[in-house]
């Protein structure tokens, strides 16, 4: 049904795919539990309650599902993803069988054909680092197309000013580069500005709402175990020498 990888998509999906055990872990990950979880959750919060429908662009093992949307009520039935490894689409399934998770291209122009204005909110986490521009912008006309009017387009990236190669040496050009996931595995990955990340999304018809440097927290939320508190520590060790570390990003598609 679809294309699984086009000429400038290096195979994301094989990557995925051998490392989807160790993906499992991410979790776990403090810049999961401490960033991009309160990041999407904000950018989110009127929509996460149930009778609202959702398109995960990017799903992998339903990370966000089970951490977020779940747990705020929103019904599995209204939630649907779409991510390339089918091995983490069949992780995705098991955790949550009543969600709908195919395997598919979010940069493909036939995503979802027939499913036009059918979503609430299309979001995204961590996946559009992956994407070339041209494939950034088939993505956001992709979004336009299967949100309904007045929808929300709401995603988190890694911000630009952290982005980083396999040598780990901060990586400052545009365009595309090679970086190490930290569950291992050497990815292709695409730097590009926060205004160009705008004007794509204007350009496929969106108002952004919301652009925001996100950083590592500063101080550890309370009550955090002896473990969790050794990792935050670590993570903040790395991660506090960054001004943001994610970009969180929502946009409108206007009522027509
Ligand atoms: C860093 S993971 C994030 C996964 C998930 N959003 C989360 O936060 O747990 C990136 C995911 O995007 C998927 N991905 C990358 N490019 C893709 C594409 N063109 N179409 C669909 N999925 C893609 C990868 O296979 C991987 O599962």
């Amino acid at each position: 049904m679809f294309a699984r990888n086009d000429s400038t998509t290096p195979d994301m999906g094989k990557v995925y795919d051998d490392f989807a055990e160790a993906f499992r872990q991410s979790d776990q990950l403090p810049t999961w539990k401490y960033v991009g979880k309160p990041a999407m959750e904000k950018l989110l919060g009127p929509w996460l309650r149930p009778g609202v429908t959702f398109l995960d662009l990017g799903s992998a093992s339903a990370r966000v599902e089970a951490g977020l949307l779940i747990p705020h009520g929103v019904r599995p039935e209204d939630i649907t993803g779409v991510e390339i490894s089918p091995e983490q689409v069949e992780m995705a399934r098991t955790r949550i069988p009543q969600a709908t998770f195919v395997v598919g291209n979010i940069a493909d122009p036939l995503l979802l054909l027939d499913n036009p204005a059918s979503f609430d909110v299309v979001f995204s986490h961590m996946v559009f680092e992956h994407l070339s521009d041209e494939q950034l912008a088939q993505t956001c006309a992709n979004a336009y197309r299967l949100l309904k009017d007045g929808g929300v387009f709401a995603f988190v990236v890694t911000h630009p000013i952290k982005m980083t190669d396999v040598n780990g040496d901060l990586v400052t050009t545009y365009g595309e580069f090679e970086t190490t996931a930290p569950w291992g595995g050497v990815l292709h990955n695409w730097r590009r500005s926060v205004e160009q990340t705008v004007e794509t999304l204007k350009q496929a018809g969106f108002k952004v709402e919301v652009t925001e440097d996100v950083p590592f927290p500063k101080t550890a939320p309370a009550g955090l175990s002896n473990d969790d508190l050794t990792a935050f520590n670590a993570a903040h060790e790395k991660y506090s020498r960054y001004s943001a570390i994610r970009l969180a990003v929502r946009a409108i598609r206007p009522e027509q």
